[in-house]
């Protein structure tokens, strides 16, 4: 059917259910892993299993009265069972997309691959008894994890909509979700430096301080990680604003909007995890919500790419 801009819209090609049911699964899982792998360290149980690996001190299942093993084990295991879902999603993405569609495909492959590295990481983060470089690589491994997974499932099952203008909201909803990860890997700087508590006060540092060069590195570290959640809050509002302006689609406006009032609550949870002294359950909340906010602005990405790929023809 011809389309106002003479532009065509593509003949959307049926989704696999089976496919869309795996790799929506083994996102969740892995959302699910990655708060358990903050439980693993607010908890202090990442050495639970000593620094043995694929064996928990030198036994195949840990002692009944350790519970700090069992935390550490139990992450192998959910580990293990992402591990099961992955290799079923890559089944099914062989027989049913390699025909037709090559590109979900390629990223379930991708999400194969980081899985692997993401396992192997996790060994190397136990061997050289956690290291802050590589469990800030664990945690970025984990985030892209999730987010090849959440890629492929928006491409197997999304239907480019009607058709849209050629507009700044899909570079925006990605240059929203690079920020997102960049908060997140600051937030890993602040924990793996030990900054956690550099800054008693919030939202701005002790006695008032934006960038407290005068009191400690630490506190400057803190503060970087503040500030770039500013950004990102402020870039967010500009994204809200864009899709209200220019989106009728409701799955569009409403992940959206979900992302900002998951990132107000991330903010109220950062000043409780600040005020309850770096209280353990805040700091596990604190990570899944980042994840959360993390997910949704790459699926946005990836609805809007492939919308305005319709449009371009
Ligand atoms: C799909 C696979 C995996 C995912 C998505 C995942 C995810 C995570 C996440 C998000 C954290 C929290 C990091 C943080 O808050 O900074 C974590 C912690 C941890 N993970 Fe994994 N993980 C996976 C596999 C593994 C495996 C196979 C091992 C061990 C062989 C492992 C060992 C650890 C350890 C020891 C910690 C705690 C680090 C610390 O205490 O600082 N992980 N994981």
């Amino acid at each position: 059917m011809p389309m106002p801009n003479g532009t065509e819209q593509k003949q959307a090609m049926p989704s696999s259910p089976a496919f869309m049911f795996w790799s929506l699964s083994t996102a969740a899982l892995t959302l699910g892993l990655i708060v358990f792998g903050a439980v693993v360290r607010v908890t202090d149980s990442g050495l639970g299993c000593g620094s043995d690996w694929p064996l928990c001190n030198g036994t195949l299942f840990p002692p009944l009265d350790n519970i700090t093993a069992w935390i550490e084990w139990l992450h192998r295991l959910f580990a293990a069972l992402i591990g099961l879902f992955g290799l079923a999603t890559l089944a099914v993405a062989w027989r049913r997309y390699r025909q037709v569609d090559r590109r979900v495909l390629s990223m379930t492959v991708t999400a194969a691959i980081l899985f692997v590295l993401q396992s192997g990481l996790g060994a190397v983060v136990v061997f050289l008894e956690l290291p802050p470089t590589f469990v800030t690589l664990h945690l970025g491994g984990a985030m892209l994890l999730m987010a090849a997974l959440l890629t492929a499932a928006v491409l197997a099952g999304h239907k480019p909509s009607a058709v849209e203008r050629v507009d700044s909201v899909p570079m925006l909803a990605a240059a929203n979700a690079a920020m997102a990860f960049l908060v997140i890997l600051t937030g890993a700087l602040v924990r793996g430096s030990g900054a956690t508590l550099a800054c008693t006060t919030w939202p701005l540092c002790d006695g008032g301080a934006v960038l407290p060069f005068d009191q400690s590195l630490l506190a400057v570290i803190n503060m970087i990680h503040r500030l770039s959640v500013a950004a990102m809050s402020i870039m967010l509002v500009i994204l809200i604003g864009q899709v209200y302006r220019k989106r009728e689609q409701a799955l569009i406006r409403r992940i959206a909007l979900g992302a900002a009032a998951l990132q107000i609550l991330q903010i109220g949870v950062g000043a409780l995890f600040v005020f309850s002294a770096a209280g353990r359950e805040w700091g596990a909340v604190h990570v899944g919500l980042a994840a959360a906010v993390w997910g949704m602005l790459v699926t946005l990405t990836a609805l809007e790419y492939i919308n305005r790929r319709s449009v371009q023809g």
